[in-house]
């Protein structure tokens, strides 16, 4: 195993009407600022919900946070917290309000270009505090210490990372969960499987607990895909809010090699097409396994056995790709670009070409997708 140093201080509210508890958890002297999205918490009560938890508090609200969060958006929100001089930040909504915020955290207390803070010219050391309502369990940004903001000027998604945009709390509340069209839940349902992956099918370090708890975790959502038409039972929503939370909090990748490429070429194509984010994963994915397969293959194999059962065959790798695609194709996802009707050849070089711009040049748990290698992994996708 590598050396690691674990952190994580977000503090989880879990379970069914836990929403009011936001009252025991932000001191009271703040002044919030309430952000969301497009208005999908006005039809599931949980903005009257936080409206009755926060009856004591002077709050604000600033809404319209748009999925895959745009900086030209998230400035109007610093300028309002700058102006009401606001000292908590609530983000209800999903992983895009909750990434959103984190940014308008920082930027809060920054005075130069926020968009500094993607490009790495501005480290993030102080942030306003937040917390968040979790509405769509998908991406564990509601206790990560990550951010993804893209800039609708120049078609670029970027990401940040610092322990300051922790959120204190995570309201992780299934009932939220009712009003979620069955896109938006296959969605979460991949995210959290491919960012387990990105944390796993790598090379094997010995390391048994986090093996473990990853197979678990795939097999959860393995179970939960399978019974993608139990999504309206509590407990289904419950198993789903904690894994995809689990799938992306920390702990899984400690000590362990990581991938992200398919992240991070799929940023790529959200940036570039407007394409949800977890569509674009399903999309790279197994091309990029099948492309790293000799890197990957003792655990992909590994996968094979614990996770989807396959008996040990000389060809179990291959196998075990053709059963992760077939999982994502059981519940409608695209996993060629032709499923999104995109067929202009010279795809794969463009979006090489803003690979290579953001210096994505150095993929994978080994540094070796090249760009090279990026346009056959997106040849092979089309
Ligand atoms: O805006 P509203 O009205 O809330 O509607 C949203 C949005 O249209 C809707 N929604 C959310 N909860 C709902 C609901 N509709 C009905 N009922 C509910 N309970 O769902 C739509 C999509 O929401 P969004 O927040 O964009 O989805 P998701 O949680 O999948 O977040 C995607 C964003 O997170 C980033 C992605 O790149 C993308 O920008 N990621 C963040 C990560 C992180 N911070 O660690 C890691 C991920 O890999 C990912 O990159
Ligand atoms: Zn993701």
């Amino acid at each position: 195993m590598m050396k690691f140093s674990y952190y994580n201080p977000t503090r989880i509210q879990f379970g069914a009407n836990t929403i009011a508890s936001i009252a025991t958890l932000i001191p009271k002297e703040s002044k919030v600022l309430v952000t969301y999205g497009g208005g999908s918490i006005k039809k599931n009560g949980i903005y009257d919900q936080v409206k009755d938890a926060l009856k004591d508090y002077e709050w604000h609200e600033f809404s319209g946070i748009e999925p895959n969060p745009l900086v030209e958006t998230l400035d109007k929100a610093v300028a309002v917290a700058k102006e009401k001089k606001i000292d908590f930040i609530l983000a209800v909504g999903g992983g895009s309000v909750i990434d959103g915020s984190k940014y308008i955290a920082a930027a809060a207390l920054y005075d130069g270009e926020g968009w500094d803070i993607l490009e790495k010219k501005h480290i993030v050391t102080k942030a306003l505090p937040l917390g968040a309502i979790l509405t769509l369990p998908a991406t564990a940004s509601e206790s990560n210490p990550t951010a993804v903001i893209s800039r609708k000027s120049t078609q670029t998604k970027l990401a940040f990372s610092s322990s300051a945009v922790y959120p204190k709390f995570a309201v992780l509340d299934p009932s939220a969960m009712v009003t979620l069209p069955e896109r938006q839940i296959a969605n979460g349902l991949v995210d959290s499987f491919i960012h387990t992956c990105e944390q796993y099918l790598t090379y094997p370090v010995g390391a048994l607990v986090q093996d473990g708890y990853c197979e678990t975790l795939l097999r959860t959502l393995k179970h939960l895909i399978e019974r993608f038409n139990e999504h309206d039972d509590l407990l289904w929503q419950e198993n789903l809010m904690w894994a995809a939370n689990q799938g992306l909090s920390g702990l899984i990748g400690v000590g362990v090699p990581q991938d992200w490429a398919t992240h991070r070429i799929g940023h790529e194509l959200t940036a570039m097409f407007g394409i949800d984010h977890a569509r674009t994963l399903t999309i790279v994915q197994p091309a990029l396994l099948r492309e790293m397969i000799s890197d990957k293959a003792a655990k992909l194999s590994q996968m094979g056995r614990n996770v989807f059962h396959l008996p040990q065959t000389s060809d179990i790798a291959e196998k075990t790709i053709d059963a992760i695609e077939a999982l994502y194709r059981s519940i409608g996802m695209p996993v060629r670009f032709s499923d999104c009707e995109i067929t202009d050849p010279e795809t794969p070089a463009k979006l090489v070409a803003a690979l290579k711009e953001h210096n994505m040049i150095a993929l994978g748990e080994k540094g070796n997708i090249t760009p090279e290698i990026s346009e056959k992994i997106l040849t092979k996708a089309m």
